[in-house]
C-alpha cells in the first residue's frame, strides 16, 4: 500500500552519508513532504513527479576516482532547483566542469567558522555580522569552481564553503546544515525550499492520518489482519490506526515471553483490551522460551533463540485464526530507508536484532504498513492524534528481546523476578522525581557477579544491579544522563532495601561509543 501524500515535494537523493535522514526530517519540520530515494531512482517513470526542488546528500564516495556515483545529466536541465551537500556539492562541481582534489592536508572536520562573500536568496539571514559557525566533514576539496558559478561563502580550508549558479537555480554547500552543530543550518534550507523551490506547506501529522484512513477504505477488506502487539509505539500506533478502520477484521497477537519487565504484559493488554476495545488473542509461552534459554549465556545465542522462537509461535498462532489475508506490521521510514541504501554497502553487525516488524516473510500475508512513511516523533504524534496514552507514546524504547539481554549470562526465573523488581523501582523513582522524560532511555541489568555485604552485622553475597540511563536523539549515539547528586544517593538505598537478591548498585557511566545501550 503506498501512499501518494503530496502535491510539491523535496526530493533528497542519497549518497550513503550517516546524516541524509537528518535533511528529510529538517524539512518534514517545516511542513513540507520530503522523501529519500538512492540514484538510481530518479531514472524511475513518475520519479520527479510534483517536485519542488532537488537535494544531493553528502556520502563517503569521491569524485576524484574513475568510479563514483552519478546523477542522469537530465536532471540539470529539468528546471528544478538543485542543492548539494558536501559530496552533492562535489557531484555538482564535477557534472560542470570544476576541479576537485583530494587533500589529506586540507581536510575539515568539525566546527569551522565561514566567511560571507557575497549576498544571495539561499544565505538570506544565515549569517551573524557577516560571519557564522558551520560543522565540515570532507578531505576532498573544490579547486576551481565551474562556468556561471559564484562563490557565496569561503572558510580558511574550503574557499568554496557556498557556491551559486543563479540563473539555473544550483547550488553547493560544503558544510552540512542538517546537523545541529551548523549554526542557524535550518535557515539555508528553509530558504533552499520556500524562497527558491517556493515549495507549499502541506506536512501535518494530522494530513497523514486522514490519508492512511482513506488509504485502508481502499482494501478490500473481507480478510483479516493480523499485527504483533508489543506495546511500543510502533506497534501500538500500527494496531490503533488499523482498529479505527477495521475493527472487525483486526486480530492483534500478544506472545507473551516471560521476558517483559514487571506487570508491562497485563498492563497493554487490559489497556488495549478495555480503552481502546482492541480484539487480541493472547498467548502465553513464557516457560517454552525459558526453557529453551536454559544455560545459554551468550549474548547473540539468546538473541537468536528468542528471534526465531518469537516468529515460530506467531506464526503457528496465526494459523490457528481463520481467513488472515494480510499481516500489519510497524516498518518506520528510516527501515524502509536502510533497506535501499544509496552504495549498497552493508554496515558491520554489531548485534542481530529482533524486531516484531518484518518477521513473518514466510506466511505469504499481504503487508500493511501504515507507518512506513513516518520517522519516530511522526508516529507520536500521530498516536496522540488517535487516542493513545501519553504513557505509551513516550515510552523509553524496549529491545525485542527483551529482560533475556539484561539478564548477563544465564537466565533463571529467580534472576528474572529480581531484575524486574529492581527495575521497577528505578523506573518508578525516575518518574516520581520528573526525570523520565529528560531521559531518552533508561533500565536496570542484573550482572553475573556476585560481591560481598554487610546488611545488619550480616554478611551478604548477593548480585550487583547495573543502572543504566542515557540521552539520544536516536539510538545511535548516546551519552550518560547526568543525575542530580540527591537522585544517585537515593536510588542505591531503595533498591537494596526492596530487593532481595541485589547487595549492590552500580551506575553505569560509558557513552555510546564506545559502548552500546544495551549490554548484550
Ligand atoms: P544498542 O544496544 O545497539 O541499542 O546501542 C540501540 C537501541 O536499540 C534497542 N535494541 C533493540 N530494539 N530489537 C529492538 O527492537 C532488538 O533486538 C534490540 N536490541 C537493542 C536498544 O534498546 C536501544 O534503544
Amino acid at each position: 500500500m503506498k501512499i501518494d501524500h503530496a502535491k510539491n515535494k523535496i526530493l533528497i537523493i542519497d549518497f550513503g552519508s550517516q546524516v541524509t535522514k537528518l535533511i528529510a526530517r529538517r524539512i518534514r519540520d517545516f511542513g513540507v513532504y520530503s522523501e529519500i530515494v538512492g540514484p538510481k531512482e530518479l531514472i524511475k517513470k513518475n520519479a520527479l513527479q510534483n517536485v519542488t526542488g532537488l537535494i544531493f546528500s553528502g556520502g563517503p564516495s569521491t569524485v576524484t576516482r574513475k568510479k563514483f556515483p552519478k546523477i542522469p545529466k537530465e536532471i540539470f536541465t529539468l528546471n528544478i532547483p538543485i542543492l548539494g551537500i558536501c559530496y552533492g556539492l562535489q557531484l555538482i562541481t564535477k557534472v560542470f566542469g570544476g576541479q576537485i582534489k583530494s587533500n589529506t592536508k586540507k581536510r575539515e572536520y568539525g566546527r569551522t567558522q565561514i566567511k560571507k562573500r557575497k549576498n544571495s536568496t539561499i544565505t538570506e539571514n544565515f549569517y551573524i555580522k557577516k560571519k557564522n559557525e558551520v560543522w565540515m566533514s570532507h578531505q576532498d576539496s573544490i579547486t576551481q569552481i565551474p562556468k556561471n558559478f559564484f562563490t557565496l561563502a569561503s572558510s580558511s580550508n574550503s574557499k568554496f564553503a557556498i557556491i551559486e549558479n543563479k540563473n539555473q537555480n544550483i547550488f553547493g554547500i560544503q558544510f552540512h546544515p542538517e546537523v545541529s552543530h551548523t549554526n542557524r543550518g535550518s535557515i539555508l534550507l528553509k530558504n533552499f525550499v520556500f524562497k527558491i523551490c517556493k515549495t507549499k506547506k502541506n506536512w501535518k501529522t494530522s494530513n497523514y492520518k486522514k490519508k492512511i484512513i482513506e488509504n485502508f477504505k481502499k482494501i478490500n477488506n473481507k480478510g483479516k489482519i493480523i499485527c504483533a502487539l508489543s506495546g511500543g509505539v510502533d506497534s501500538s500506533v500500527t494496531a490503533l490506526a488499523i482498529n479505527k478502520v477495521f475493527k472487525k477484521n483486526l486480530v492483534c497477537v500478544m506472545v507473551d515471553t516471560g521476558l517483559m519487565r514487571k506487570n508491562e504484559f497485563e498492563d497493554i493488554y487490559n489497556l488495549f483490551k478495555k480503552r481502546y476495545k482492541i480484539n487480541i488473542k493472547l498467548v502465553n509461552h513464557s516457560s517454552l522460551f525459558l526453557n529453551k534459554l536454559k544455560n545459554v549465556s551468550d549474548p547473540e545465542k539468546k538473541r537468536k533463540i528468542i528471534g526465531k522462537l518469537f516468529i515460530k509461535i506467531f506464526e503457528k498462532e496465526s494459523r490457528k485464526i481463520k481467513g488472515i489475508e494480510y499481516l500489519a506490521q510497524g516498518t518506520l521510514y528510516p527501515d524502509v530507508i536502510e533497506s535501499k541504501s544509496a552504495t549498497g554497502s552493508h554496515t558491520s553487525k554489531i548485534k542481530s536484532h529482533h524486531n516484531v516488524g518484518g518477521l513473518p516473510k514466510k506466511m505469504k500475508l499481504k503487508l500493511i504498513e501504515p507507518l512506513r512513511d513516518l520517522f519516530k516523533d511522526e508516529v507520536r504524534r500521530l498516536g496522540i492524534s488517535l487516542g493513545l496514552k501519553n504513557e505509551i507514546v513516550y515510552r523509553h524504547p524496549f529491545p525485542g528481546p527483551g529482560l533475556a539481554i539484561r539478564i548477563l549470562g544465564k537466565i533463571t526465573p529467580r534472576k528474572i523476578k529480581i531484575l524486574q523488581e529492581a527495575d521497577y523501582i528505578f523506573i518508578n523513582e525516575l518518574k516520581k522525581n520528573n526525570l523520565y522524560s529528560k531521559i531518552w532511555q533508561a533500565y536496570a541489568a542484573l550482572l553475573p557477579v556476585k560481591t560481598v555485604g554487610v546488611m545488619g552485622d550480616t554478611r551478604t553475597y548477593e548480585y550487583t544491579c547495573l543502572l543504566r540511563a542515557v540521552t539520544s536523539t536516536d539510538g545511535m549515539t548516546a551519552d550518560y544522563f547526568s543525575f542530580p547528586k540527591k537522585f544517585i544517593d537515593n536510588i542505591s538505598n531503595k533498591i537494596i532495601n526492596n530487593v532481595i537478591g541485589i547487595n549492590r548498585v552500580v551506575y553505569d557511566i560509558t557513552s555510546k561509543p564506545p559502548s552500546t545501550i544495551e549490554l548484550e
